[in-house]
């Protein structure tokens, strides 16, 4: 029997949309509910506290009103700092994002992987862990942004903003020592990926940049193997829980969220 219960991806704004892009590129049946926690935007400048309870407290109201299959944690910061506690609280299953550390030092011939997140995510054990597990022998340098997640949203708003401002966020990472040998950057917040076309042009040689978004829509369909799905999928929902900002309806259209909703 058709089941049109819902994928659910949640992030603090637009960077998840580099999560579900690669999903419905894969499942294109899979109905689909995206959440920007607007009101909660930016997280990566927030207290590991104030994540570690919010996240869970908003996806158990999620999970209530929109009864998904799986909710797909599409942000690094809310997934390095409560994945554990949203799958203590919740009976559903439950799919972070982390840090592309281990596919990078696959990809890594220079043995020197710049790490690109929020100033919260760069600073997480998990962060430490995932390195000590995949990449123990690599030079590993991280920089925290706050302004590139800002650039990321003004870029899906519409705005073409200068490259001097994506310069200054690289030099964050090539001006650490060792830097110049960087030849593989993990975007490891989503939001980067929405503007790695930027982040390319701004670098000051070609470098590869992975992130986790191919990765976890394999996972989600491993996961969602022999379930069914609806015939024609419904229009995707975006959910915000500020008011929306009309500026991000033709960008929300494009990724198939054409039912905007706040929480
Ligand atoms: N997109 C989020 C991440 O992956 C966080 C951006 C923010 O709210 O600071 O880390």
């Amino acid at each position: 029997m058709a089941d049109d219960r819902p994928l659910l991806f949640f992030d603090s704004g637009v960077g998840g949309l580099s999560v579900l892009a690669p999903t419905r590129a894969l499942l294109p049946s899979a109905p689909l509910v995206y959440v920007a926690d607007s009101a909660g935007f930016p997280y990566g400048t927030r207290s590991e506290d104030e994540i570690a309870a919010r996240v869970p407290a908003l996806l158990g109201r999620l999970a209530e009103r929109y009864r998904p299959r799986l909710i797909v944690i599409a942000c690094n910061t809310a997934s390095t700092i409560a994945l554990g506690h949203v799958r203590a609280a919740l009976d559903v299953p439950i799919v972070g994002t982390v840090p592309a550390i281990k596919p990078a030092a696959l990809l890594s011939q220079s043995r020197v992987i710049g790490v690109l997140g929020t100033r919260a995510t760069v600073r997480q054990p998990y962060v430490d862990d995932l390195t000590a597990r995949f990449a123990a022998d690599y030079t590993v340098l991280r920089h925290g942004s706050a302004d590139l997640v800002e650039l990321a949203e003004a870029r899906l708003r519409g705005d073409l903003t200068d490259p001097a401002h994506y310069r200054a966020v690289l030099d964050g990472l090539f001006g650490q020592s060792g830097g110049e040998r960087i030849d593989v950057i993990v975007n490891a917040c989503t939001h980067f990926p929405l503007v790695e076309a930027e982040l390319a042009a701004a670098a000051p040689h070609p470098v590869a940049f992975v992130d986790g978004g191919p990765g976890i829509a394999r996972r989600i369909a491993y996961l969602s193997r022999g379930q069914e799905w609806p015939g024609t999928p419904p229009a995707g929902i975006a959910v915000f829980t500020a008011t929306p900002d009309p500026a991000l309806r033709p960008a929300l259209a494009r990724y198939g969220l054409t039912q905007i909703e706040t929480l």
